[in-house]
């Protein structure tokens, strides 16, 4: 099986569960947001060892932002600030991309100056691009869309115009879209670009995800037969 996998050239998650693995061992939310950090790490070093393209990860909703105690949201965006300091910036060094996706004006300063920096500092690289959703939601991403259509002058639309406004603009479309923790909802995040990916629930924590379970995803995937509409 190993040798015959199919690689999806563009993958996204939505990283689920960091509370609930959290509250089964005692531990704060918190803590569960900082291994969730760790799990991203692993899971995007296996993505680059297998040759993926890009990865997109939904790291915080503009719904997480207006439900959550501010508290844990206050810790998520030190989180993402730290991350984006540290590994976001080795991901430039290995030549990697990082792009960010969503409303970034709303976001701390802190969080924007750095997020800004990591993109700097890979623009130009040609390795894995690192497309990470923050204060992102695909309704949002849509109706921006076509306000900047709008704006442009145009009365009419079609697919290619709209797909050109997006965050994803010029990427490869989205193949596979996982999400951890047995939930089975998109929960606002790529819903244009889902249309024709194929989707899988996995029933683990977000911070248990590793190298080994993105070669079970692959597994699976590989399975799938894709038929886009079309007949065998
Ligand atoms: C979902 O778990 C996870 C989040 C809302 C935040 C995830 C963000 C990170 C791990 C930071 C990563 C950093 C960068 C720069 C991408 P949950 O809290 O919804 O879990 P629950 O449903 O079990 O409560």
């Amino acid at each position: 099986m190993e040798n015959q996998l199919k690689i999806p050239k563009h993958i996204a998650f939505i990283m689920d569960g960091n509370g609930r693995w959290a509250s089964q061992r005692g531990l704060s939310r918190s803590e569960g947001h900082k291994q969730g950090a760790e799990a991203l790490k692993r899971v995007v070093e296996a993505c680059a060892e297998r040759g993926i393209e890009v990865v997109s990860i939904y790291a915080l909703s503009c719904e997480n932002w207006a439900k959550r105690p501010q508290a844990e949201i206050k810790f998520l965006f030190s989180l993402i600030t730290q991350t984006a300091k540290k590994e976001l910036r080795q991901y430039a060094e290995l030549g990697y991309r990082v792009r960010f996706s969503g409303d970034l004006t709303q976001l701390p300063k802190s969080t924007q100056n750095a997020i800004r920096k990591v993109f700097d500092a890979s623009k130009n690289n040609t390795g894995m691009l690192v497309n990470i959703a923050l204060n992102y939601g695909s309704r949002q991403e849509i109706t921006r869309a076509v306000n900047k259509i709008l704006q442009a002058g145009m009365r009419e639309i079609d697919e290619q115009m709209l797909e050109d406004c997006l965050y994803t603009a010029g990427l490869p479309s989205l193949d596979l879209l996982v999400r951890s923790s047995g939930e089975k909802r998109l929960s606002n995040f790529m819903l244009w670009q889902c249309a024709y990916s194929e989707l899988m629930f996995i029933d683990k924590y977000w911070p248990d995800f590793d190298k080994n379970t993105l070669t079970e995803i692959l597994e699976e995937y590989s399975k799938r037969d894709r038929r886009f509409g079309g007949v065998k």
